[in-house]
């Protein structure tokens, strides 16, 4: 089978890991694919990238506490130090000539505080010759001792503005992928992208700001439909499509109540509204029965209606 080295098309302005074939760079997971590799390949953060890459050209890198939502480019960020600190050679053969080793605990929230305690005293043990990151999504899960050890990073989720170009470059770099492998008759099954303007609005809406999410329901969406639309992303993550929403709340709202068509409520019955669906969408979370939870979902709507209707009738 050909390696890429070799079809390398010149009209291609990406650069491709020359040592896969069309197959494995088709078949990979795509988060994986786009991982940033250096620090310079990371879209966000950049006040911390600059503060981190400041520390390591001086040589002076304290104890690290990455912190914040998912995918937004904590592990990655610590591998690309790693890698900055650190020859692929010094890497593999785990011999290191730098003057200390780096130890990354990712996903520390879910120690015990035995194992966190234990912790405190083996990074003090350690401090001259080992760098400590600690990586979690909940800053109260670590406890305050390890927190002052370390010097703290808050990673926010991404903004739209940083995700998109991110975005397309992913979509042009699998667009060419898929050319150069039809291109050079590869018998490998690589489905083409297509996607239009909503279907990457929908994308960056329900990611939440979480990177990670974008490029896997991007990926899953590209197999499942032929184009990845605002109605496929909806329907590839199992969320309600926009149009369902506004029938269920038409629904609650037209039996009797006629005037009562659109859901432009008065603010203070809005609030309340909200209130009581935040409170379902809570117990819902928790696991509680959904038939009761939809039942109080018309509850509160049909309180809400009445209040309209009250209010009309006072004036
Ligand atoms: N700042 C970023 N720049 C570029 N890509 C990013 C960034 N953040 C996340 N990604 C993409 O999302 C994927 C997941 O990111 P990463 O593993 O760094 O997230 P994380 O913050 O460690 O999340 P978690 O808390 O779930 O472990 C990466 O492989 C990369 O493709
Ligand atoms: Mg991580």
């Amino acid at each position: 089978m050909p390696h890429f080295a070799e079809m390398t098309d010149p009209r291609c302005c990406y650069e491709f890991d020359t040592s896969r074939t069309g197959a494995e760079l088709v078949q990979f997971r795509w988060v994986e694919k786009y991982r940033p590799d250096t620090l310079d390949d990371l879209i966000s953060h950049q006040d911390i990238i600059n503060t981190i890459r400041k520390f390591v050209a001086d040589d002076r890198l304290p104890h690290l506490l990455f912190y914040g939502p998912p995918g937004t480019g904590k592990t990655s960020t610590i591998l690309a130090i790693a890698k900055q600190i650190y020859s692929p050679r010094e890497i593999s053969s785990m011999v290191l000539e730098a003057s200390y080793k780096l130890v990354i605990l990712d996903e520390a929230d879910a120690m015990t505080t035995d194992a966190q305690n234990a912790l405190r005293r083996v990074i003090e043990k350690f401090t001259e010759n080992t760098r400590f990151c600690i990586i979690c999504n909940y800053l109260s899960k670590i406890i305050p001792a390890l927190q002052s050890r370390c010097m703290r990073f808050r990673f926010g989720p991404l903004t739209n503005e940083q995700i998109m170009p991110r975005l397309e470059y992913v979509i042009a770099q699998e667009q060419n992928i898929t050319q150069i492998i039809y291109n050079a008759r590869e018998n490998v099954n690589a489905t083409p992208l297509f996607l239009n303007a909503d279907g990457k609005k929908a994308l960056i809406t329900l990611a939440n700001g979480d990177m990670r999410k974008v490029l896997n329901v991007l990926q899953s969406c590209s197999m499942a439909y032929d184009n990845v639309t605002e109605d496929n992303v909806y329907l590839c993550v199992g969320h309600p499509l926009r149009k369902d929403i506004e029938n269920i709340v038409n629904w609650m709202l037209s039996n009797d109540f006629k005037t009562c068509y659109n859901i432009d409520f008065p603010s203070h019955i809005r609030i309340e509204l909200l209130d009581k669906m935040s409170d379902i969408e809570y117990r819902l979370s928790s696991g509680t029965s959904e038939k009761l939870q939809l039942s109080s979902l018309i509850a509160a709507f049909q309180v809400a209606r009445n209040m309209v209707l009250q209010e009309a009738m006072t004036q």
